[in-house]
């Protein structure tokens, strides 16, 4: 019998489907619920030691429908947009809830993700503080694209592979649980912060955080969205839309594990919304996968398909375990110029094993279609 139960960085995990930092963990009793509804883990949302520094607009959304309608009448939603900021609640107040979300539910997996300035002691006691309040491991958050940049935070940090395994390694000095570190998919190569941020000791890396988006421009006013008091700024860009971008990341970062760094982990994410998009993860290096958009589209129940699906994918291949089958598409990348010998050989091979098998050997292989080939191929000249 095929079983999801996973041990990540030491953490045992039901299931390998993890609520991503965002709207889905907001508070302690979404997060409660999300534990209830059967996820294998919960990251908060991202919180910081100050959050009156934070301050969030509204309409702060912007998403975009196929075109095509749907039975229902509806039209699916593929993209989405946020200029959502880190957690505006206060620090002390998600103390309190860690602490309760521990006693209620002790056998949970939660996970704080936390983000600070370029300051070593804010980091430092930010890690220290949640410790002390239980939360089983951490996720830096390194790569929201938009707001905190200008305090020099999120993607600022993400961006630098300098300043990532710096602030990193403040972290590694003083974390007693895992850690992991989020990545920003706003870099030509997102293995150079792979790379600073395992060199600097975390236990893993997550990705993907959201793309750098504008999502359109209302062709009525002329003001692009999602539109706040005429203005807008850039924005991150998740759902469905996202999967191939995040895939090919996760895939550039498993190779570096592989290669590189075989003891640490992967969390994979972008566009998740079933079981069959997780084993695609799994299958390109991912120990885990987040789902954040598709919760907010669906609801936390969606976890319950999602599992099945991905069990009855394991089942159709035999596989008894998420390690059966982790990273095995990895090896079916190459070069394009291996793509291309690979290809030169197999036509050639294809072309000289249809040559052979139109060379009569005897007079009953003759045969009334391929009678003018066979002729040529007894022929000289
Ligand atoms: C509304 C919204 C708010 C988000 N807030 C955070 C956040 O506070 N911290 C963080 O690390 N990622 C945040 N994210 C990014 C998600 O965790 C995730 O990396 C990204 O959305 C891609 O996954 P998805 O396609 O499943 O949503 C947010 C995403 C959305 C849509």
């Amino acid at each position: 019998m095929a079983t999801l139960a996973t041990t990540v960085n030491g953490l045992k995990l039901p299931n390998p489907f993890v609520i991503a930092s965002g709207p889905p963990g907001t508070n302690g009793k979404v997060i409660g619920r999300a534990l209830d509804e059967g996820w294998g883990a919960v990251i908060c949302k991202t919180v910081s030691l100050d959050a009156s520094k934070v301050v969030n607009v509204q309409p702060r959304y912007g998403r975009l429908r196929s075109r095509h309608t749907q039975a229902d009448g509806s039209n699916e939603i593929y993209g989405w947009e946020n200029i959502e900021l880190i957690s505006d609640r206060p620090f002390e107040a998600w103390i309190d809830e860690f602490k309760a979300l521990k006693d209620s539910h002790p056998e949970g997996v939660l996970i704080c993700s936390a983000m600070e300035e370029y300051n070593k002691d804010a980091w430092q006691e930010i890690i220290g503080r949640c410790e002390e309040a239980g939360v089983d491991s951490f996720e830096l958050n390194f790569s929201c694209p938009h707001g905190l940049p200008e305090r020099k935070m999120g993607a600022a940090m993400g961006e630098d592979p300098e300043i990532l395994e710096e602030v990193c390694g403040w972290v590694m000095e003083v974390a007693k649980k895992p850690v992991w570190a989020k990545m920003t998919p706003n870099v030509t190569h997102i293995e150079d912060p792979t790379r600073a941020s395992l060199r600097a000791g975390c236990d893993g890396v997550s990705a993907i955080n959201t793309i750098r988006s504008v999502i359109g421009v209302d062709l009525e006013t002329l003001r692009p969205e999602p539109t706040v008091e005429g203005y807008t700024t850039p924005g991150g860009y998740s759902c469905q839309a996202v999967k191939p971008i995040a895939l090919r990341m996760c895939m550039e970062i498993a190779t570096v594990l592989r290669d590189e760094f075989p003891d640490r982990t992967l969390s994979g994410m972008g566009g998740v919304e079933t079981g069959e998009d997780a084993a695609q993860f799994i299958l390109l290096g991912s120990h885990t996968v987040q789902v954040c958009t598709g919760v907010m589209k669906s609801g936390y129940g969606v976890v319950a398909p999602m599992k099945e699906q991905l069990l009855a994918f394991m089942e159709k291949h035999k596989f008894d375990s998420l390690n059966d089958f982790r990273g095995h598409s990895l090896q079916y990348f190459t070069t394009h110029a291996d793509l291309v010998r690979r290809q030169t050989e197999a036509r050639a091979a294809k072309k000289a094993e249809h040559e052979k098998k139109k060379m009569v050997k005897a007079d009953t292989e003759w045969d009334g279609d391929d009678f003018v080939d066979q002729s040529d191929a007894l022929a000289r000249g």
